[in-house]
Formats: C-alpha cells, structure tokens, sequence
C-alpha cells in the first residue's frame, strides 16, 4: 500500500515537472531565438528527456509493483492506449531536440546567430502536436484506472 502511494505520489509528480517542461520550451521557441535563450532551451530540452524517462520508469514500476499488478493493465485497452500515445509524444519530440542541439552548436560557433522564423514555425508545429496528444494520455489514464479490463 505504502509502495502504491510514494509511487502514485512520484508519478504525478514528475508527469507536472515534465509538462513544465515542455511549455517552458513553448515559451522560450519564439521568432528572434538566440544567445542565451538557445543555452537555456538546451538545458530544458535535456531535463524534459530525462523526466520522460522518469515518468517511464516509474510507470512501469506502478504497473509491476503497485496495488493492481501486471494482470491488471496487460488485457487493458485503455493502458495501450495510454502507452501509445507516450510513444507518440517521445517520437515527435525527437526532431526538436535535434533542431535544439543544431542550433546551440551553431550559436558557439557564431554569437549573432539568431533561428530563422521558418524555422521556429516548422519546431512548433512538432511541439503543438506534442502538447496535443501529451493531453489525451491523463484522459487514457483516467479510463484505464475504471475501465477497459
Ligand atoms: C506523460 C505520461 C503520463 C501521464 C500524463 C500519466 C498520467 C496518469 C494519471 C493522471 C494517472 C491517475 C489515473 C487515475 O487514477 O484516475 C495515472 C495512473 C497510472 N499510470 Fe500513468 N501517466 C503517464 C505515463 C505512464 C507510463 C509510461 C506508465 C507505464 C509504463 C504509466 C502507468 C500508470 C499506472 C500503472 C497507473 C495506475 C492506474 C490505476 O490506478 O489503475 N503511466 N497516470
């Protein structure tokens, strides 16, 4: 029971710390990005993967060690549901984590490098669609926790 809790209690956690994150990037990705900005979104960027992999494993040591078990979740419909839209997310946030390390290299390579506007466009559609589906995944875990065994 203990176990459920601190674990229940880490996940919500990390699942708020990580949607900062990501409209942290929202803010900062901005037509003019450059210097300082671009430094900052890099250090977001690598705390954004590192709270997915903690939210990742964490979820997974709620679904073998918390009050339910494996059984619980495996036939769930909703728990898949739940899963692949976490894949999603991970793999649309893949393109702008490389634009973000492109243009920090290129920032040190040049102070006045400035992101193009077409550019910043093009990682925000990716971000939208992230923040998109990022809001299905708690209806998913609302169902999965009632229904779909
Ligand atoms: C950004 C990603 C995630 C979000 C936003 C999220 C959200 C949530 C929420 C809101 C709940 C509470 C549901 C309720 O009691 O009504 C929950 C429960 C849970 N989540 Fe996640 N989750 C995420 C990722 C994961 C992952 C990757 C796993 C597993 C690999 C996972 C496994 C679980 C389990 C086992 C529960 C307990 C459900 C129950 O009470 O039966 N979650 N999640």
């Amino acid at each position: 029971m203990m176990t459920d809790f601190v674990l229940a209690s880490l996940h919500h956690v990390l699942i708020f710390l990580l949607m900062a994150a990501l409209a942290a990037e929202l803010v900062l990705v901005r037509p003019g990005l450059a210097g300082g900005s671009l430094r900052r979104l890099a250090g977001i960027d690598g705390a954004y993967g590192a709270l997915s992999l903690a939210v990742l494993a964490v979820g997974v040591c709620r679904v073998v060690w918390g009050i339910k078990g494996w059984e619980a979740y495996s036939g769930n419909v909703w728990f898949w549901h739940k899963m692949a839209a976490f894949l999603i997310v991970g793999l649309l946030s893949i393109a702008p984590t490389i634009r973000f390390t492109r243009w920090r290299k290129q920032a040190a390579a040049n102070p006045s490098f400035a992101v193009g506007d077409a550019e910043v466009k093009a990682v925000r559609r990716f971000m939208h669609a992230e923040a998109a589906i990022f809001l299905l995944i708690p209806i998913f875990a609302a169902a999965m926790a009632r229904y779909g065994a």
